[in-house]
Parts: structure tokens; sequence; C-alpha cells
């Protein structure tokens, strides 16, 4: 299938602001003229919205780490399928709060399983779908919890070292990936990380018929 459209991902930590640089990127996209879809993970689709309220109720606390990987990966297969690859085929720019690498690092890297399963797992369910572009909002895991404020859902009740795991496991595939995962600071002004995006954003879409 001709992707015609970007793919554009944020990751990070608990409370790094995902949420407001993705929404004030894809207000600053459609400014622009660009068509865009912005979404989240898990979530997104009528079916994954379900799952994710599985998966982040408090009460399934009993829910072990391969129920939680999978269901994170049949949330998200449903959206590849039902939104993104046809947006992209749109020649839209696909926008989304999370995506393969929070599997590799909230259940890889932090839960403990391996992560060449969770690859070869995501292959499958992304159809081989990668983002161009993935902005990581670094943030200190504990400052990163108090910020999301909240109340907590079952990923946010996680011990403070299985967050902190996820901070390391995000800078360690940073590493690997650093043409695809910009790594920029959370805790600076938000005017300033959000012109940094918007910079590298409009050199990856410049291709991308308004
Ligand atoms: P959110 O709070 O950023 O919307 O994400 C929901 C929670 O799910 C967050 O704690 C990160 C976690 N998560 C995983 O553990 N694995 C995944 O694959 C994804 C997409 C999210």
């Amino acid at each position: 299938m001709a992707k015609k459209g970007k793919f554009i991902t944020f990751e990070g930590p608990e409370g790094s602001g995902k949420s407001t640089h993705s929404r004030l990127l894809c207000d600053f996209l459609r400014r622009k003229g660009f068509k865009v879809l912005h979404t989240r993970e898990p979530g997104g689709t009528k079916v994954s919205e379900k799952i994710r309220k599985v998966l982040l109720d408090p009460k399934n606390k009993d829910m072990g780490v391969v129920s939680e990987m999978l269901l994170y990966m049949a949330a998200r297969a449903q959206i590849v399928e039902e939104r993104i690859l046809p947006a992209l085929k749109k020649g839209k720019i696909v926008v989304c709060d999370r995506f393969a690498d929070a599997t590799l690092v909230y259940q890889g890297y932090a839960g403990g399983l391996d992560v060449k399963i969770i690859k070869d797992t995501g292959r499958l369910v992304t159809k081989g779908l990668s983002p161009s572009i993935t902005f990581l909002l670094d943030i200190d895991a504990k400052k990163g919890i108090l910020r999301s404020g909240r109340v907590r859902d079952r990923m946010e009740r996680k011990a403070l070292s299985y967050h902190k795991k996820v901070r390391k496991g995000y800078l360690t595939i940073a590493r690997k990936e650093p043409r695809r995962i910009k790594v920029l600071s959370a805790t600076g002004a938000i005017e300033e990380t959000q012109k940094e995006i918007r910079e590298i954003t409009l050199k990856l879409v410049k291709s991308v018929v308004r």
C-alpha cells in the first residue's frame, strides 16, 4: 500500500506533556493547511478504546505482563488497520500519542518481557509501519509521576522503580535510533520545545501535498 502521508509519534514517561505537545503540533499543522489525524494509543477506535479501559482500570491489578502486552498489541492492530494506514494512504499527517516503542519500553525494558518477542509480535501488528519521526519527551520518572497528578490509572500505580526503568528504556532505544527518535527535555519552556518540534516536523512534511 502506497503511503503518501507521514507518521509522527510522541513518547515519554508519565507526565512528560506528550498530549499537550502533540495537540499544539496538530493545531499548527492544520493552520498550515495540512490534513491531520491526531490519535492516541491505546485507543483511537471503538475497539481499542474498550481495550484501553481494561488496561488502565486499577481494579485489574492481577493482570500479568503477557496479557498486558497482547492487549496493547490488539489495540494497536485495530488502530493501524482501521485508522492509521487509511489516513496515510489519503496523504494525511498522522500524529499518534505513543506507539510500538511504548510496548518495547513498558512491557519489555520495564516489565521484563523478551524484547525480541515484542518486536516480532509488533511486526505482525503494525504491518511493518514505523514512524518517520518520534519525539521523546524526557523527564525524571518521579517528577513525571508527580506531574501527572490526577487519579492514577493501573500503569501509573506501578512502582517508581518500574517508571525509572521506563525512562531508561526510552533513552536506550533513542541511542539506538538517533535519526528517528528526537529526545527533547520535557522540563523546559513549552514554547521552546514546541518550536523545536515544529521545525523538525516542517522539514519532514515538505513533500506532503496540502
Ligand atoms: P497514556 O497515559 O500516555 O495515554 O498511556 C496509557 C498508559 O499505557 C501509559 O502508562 C503507558 C502505557 N502503555 C504501555 O504500557 N504499553 C504500550 O504499548 C502503550 C501504547 C502504552
